[in-house]
């Protein structure tokens, strides 16, 4: 049976709590786990599909203009060479997932550096990328575009939902202690370990691809419209993906050349990209430039807040980096102006990077608040403490659940955080710079607050229980890596009365139900709470079986326990399977409501005085983000994203060549994630909460959580060390050279 359950009615019962099976908030393992560390799950391209052909995408050697040819004969004789093909359709930018459909092109035309222009399919991998290279074209490059490469140059227009309030300017001249700082932030990649690949069936009636993709059931509506085909004829598979950040929400070009290749050739084909197309074809994290301005009273409390940034994208694409996402909501100041203006630029598609908006917005927003907290001379949790609103400032909405002080308390705590002492109250006075030094390295730290906007999304799942007494759970939902075969085990679990191994998850199939894909944080409470909904069904059904009270009944180990009696599952059911789906949607108890997760970082950073060079020592981060379903899976996405806020704040940045506009450091030797040396140890403190407006589970986001305000930690860590404001992320040892220069000369 099928059912469609609203989210009007706040989650307030606490329910979960109180369930007899007990694995439910557990650090269970990932089930997935075994076969992934033993090289055994199969990612996009790693399917044994029989016979299977090669195709290597080929690009656009200039980032703006028109192919006027393309000399197919010029390769058609090479060894092993199938087809050239060029089919406009498959000449796409990537999709951007919940941000919309790509714009319409031009065919031929060229946008960016890199753009796929042609598809060569061959016998062999090394064939098909030979041939991809001698393939012989000819194009009109547009050198004279009034479109630049750099965002500094060129065109703005004003994105939508700015907010304007009283008088700022005002405010800041009233103000009894302001900043007003400039921030700019590099463009950022996903990088993904499993680079985007597809492996394409087309039997003449039916498109069947495996694909490295998040949301599957946007991408089947998105995948049929690319190859001109109803969804009924198409099945994208996705068991297992080897992360995304976003790079994977939409359908990006692999995708659609394999499944084209593969309807107009009648083979199996698979397209993998290699390194370098995955920094050139897929979403960039746009480059930012923020204007910060924050003007306190003399109590401290903030009268006035602006956030404006300037972000970067295609010609044609509306979609801008969401920078002030969260400024809207953290802090208070009745004037305020929070804008965001979207520069026209050719570089590749700008789009959603984990976190988006949050990421760095935060983290420019939480430097501005260390600056101004010592402009006050108070500590800067005191600051954060004094600025929590009672409502929302820009709609009024009341706030759910909010655990930002608790956060930053006990992450202070855990700390050991400097000035502090752990009554709560930091009053001890200024936080000064350069009072440690260990040999040739300045010692510092900083801390910034957190805090995601959470999401929450039409989610179905459908749960059997079988007569045997195992579950089976079916969604469309991907794991990205997250932990989802996990949690949704959990659920159905502990609803259901069983241990791990008697209850499968099978993720990733557009013939399962819609699911609500990984993206924006809100997959584990989505899809969560269908899965908990499909099971409370099915409880219901038991109950009605053995004329029992549904709220009375317990289910533990394969057993049922009512007041009057207790039976077994499998006795219960009586050789027959229940079978329900239900299709979760968010409502009135999540709408009416501000709903985010929040959080504190603390990190202790040393500067080498010679060098620049900045270690991060250690780091804590403090997050609440309701309940939490697995505190295994949870904790590492905190530690994937403060890892990230490292790479934010000391590495990572997309250089573009001014001359032509193409990336240049498109590499994972070039683009400097912080790897395993880079990272110390990390504390993560998991601040528990039920908030019953968050989800009928309780939960909220989690996922990028941990993402959003590190690398202002860090940047305030640098200052306390040695000395230098910077403004400019990343900070690398070329701009702290040149910050300590500036202040020892
Ligand atoms: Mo996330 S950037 O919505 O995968």
């Amino acid at each position: 049976m099928s059912d469609v359950r609203v989210f009007d009615e706040p989650a307030t019962d606490n329910r979960l709590d109180d369930m007899k099976q007990g694995v439910l908030g557990k650090p269970l393992d990932r089930p997935d786990g075994p076969v992934k560390v033993a090289g055994a799950a199969p990612y996009a391209a790693e399917y044994d599909l029989g016979e299977c052909v090669e195709g290597v995408l080929v690009t656009a050697p200039f980032a703006r203009g028109q192919i006027t040819a393309i000399d197919k004969a010029s390769v058609l004789d090479m060894p092993g060479v199938i087809a050239v093909l060029d089919d406009p359709r498959m000449i796409t930018r990537p999709a951007q997932g919940t941000a919309g459909e790509a714009p319409k092109q031009k065919p031929g035309q060229v946008d960016y550096f890199g753009q796929p222009i042609a598809l060569v399919v061959a016998e062999t991998f090394e064939q098909a990328r030979d041939a991809a290279k001698h393939l012989a074209f000819e194009y009109d490059a547009d050198d004279n575009s009034e479109i630049p490469f750099d965002p500094a140059t060129a065109e703005t227009e004003e994105s939508d939902g700015a907010t304007r309030k009283g008088d700022l300017a005002k405010a800041m001249s009233d103000a009894a202690h302001s900043v007003d700082l400039i921030f700019t932030t590099e463009g950022h990649n996903s990088a993904a370990m499993e680079p985007h690949a597809a492996m394409a069936e087309w039997d003449g009636q039916k498109l069947t691809v495996h694909a490295a993709l998040q949301m599957l059931n946007y991408n089947h509506g998105e995948l049929a419209d690319a190859v001109g085909l109803p969804t009924e004829q198409v099945r994208i598979l996705a068991r297992y993906v080897g992360g995304g950040f976003g790079s994977k929400l939409g359908v990006s070009p692999e995708t659609v050349a394999a499944s084209l290749a593969a309807m107009e050739l009648g083979r199996t084909v698979r397209v993998v990209m290699s390194r370098q197309q995955v920094f050139q074809d897929v979403v960039r994290r746009s480059e930012t430039k923020q204007r910060l301005r924050l003007a306190a009273g003399a109590d401290g409390r903030l009268i006035g807040l602006g956030h404006e940034a300037r972000t970067s994208n295609l010609p044609g694409e509306g979609s801008a980096e969401p920078v002030v996402q969260a400024t809207a909501y953290l802090y208070p100041g009745e004037n305020r102006v929070l804008a965001v203006e979207n520069a026209t630029v050719h570089r590749m598609t700008a789009g959603s990077v984990r976190a988006p908006g949050e990421a760095v917005g935060m983290q420019c927003l939480e430097a501005a608040m260390d600056e101004l907290a010592e402009a006050m001379d108070i500590d800067p949790i005191e600051l954060r403490l004094r600025n929590i609103p009672d409502e929302h400032p820009g709609d009024g909405k009341p706030y759910s659940s909010r655990r930002y002080a608790e956060c930053m308390r006990e992450g202070a705590k855990a700390f050991g955080w400097d000035s502090g002492n752990t009554s709560g109250v930091w009053t001890d006075g200024p936080r000064k710079p350069r009072q440690q030094r260990e040999g040739d390295w300045w010692i510092g730290t900083g801390m910034a607050g957190a805090t995601r906007i959470h999401l929450v999304g039409r989610a179905e799942a459908r749960v059997t229980l079988k007569a045997d007494g195992t579950a089976l759970v079916e969604t469309d939902m991907t794991d990205i890596g997250t932990g989802t075969y996990a949690i949704l085990n959990q659920m159905a679990g502990e609803m259901l009365g069983l241990p791990a191994e008697k209850v499968l998850v099978d993720l990733g199939d557009t013939d399962h139900p819609y699911g609500p894909g990984s993206g924006g944080s809100w997959g584990a409470s989505s899809s969560g709470s269908a899965v908990y909904q499909t099971c409370d069904m099915i409880r219901d059904d038991i109950a009605r079986k053995v004329n029992a009270d549904a709220a009375t009944l317990e289910f533990k180990d394969g057993m049922v326990r009512w007041p009057e009696g207790e039976k077994s599952l499998v006795d219960i059911m009586g050789g027959e399977d229940i079978v329900h789906q239900v299709r979760f949607k968010p409502g009135k108890a999540f709408e009416d409501y501000a709903t985010a997760s929040y959080g504190a970082f603390f990190a202790e950073v040393a500067v080498n005085r010679w060098t620049g060079e900045t270690r991060v020592r250690r780091m804590t981060g403090a997050f609440g983000f309701g309940r939490v379903l697995n505190p295994k899976t949870a904790r590492s996405q905190c530690i994937g994203g403060m890892v990230w806020c490292i790479g934010s704040a000391l590495t990572e940045a997309l250089h573009f060549d001014p001359v032509d506009g193409h990336l240049v450091n498109c590499d994972l030797a070039e683009y400097h994630v912080p790897v395993h040396r880079d990272v110390p140890h990390m504390d993560v403190l998991l601040v528990e909460e039920r908030d019953a407006h968050g989800s009928p589970i309780q939960a909220k986001g989690a996922g990028e959580l941990g993402l959003c305000g590190g690398a202002g930690a860090i940047a305030n860590a640098i200052y306390n060390a040695c000395g230098v404001r910077m403004h400019d992320f990343p900070m690398t040892p070329d701009r702290v050279m040149a910050g300590l220069e500036k202040l020892e000369s």
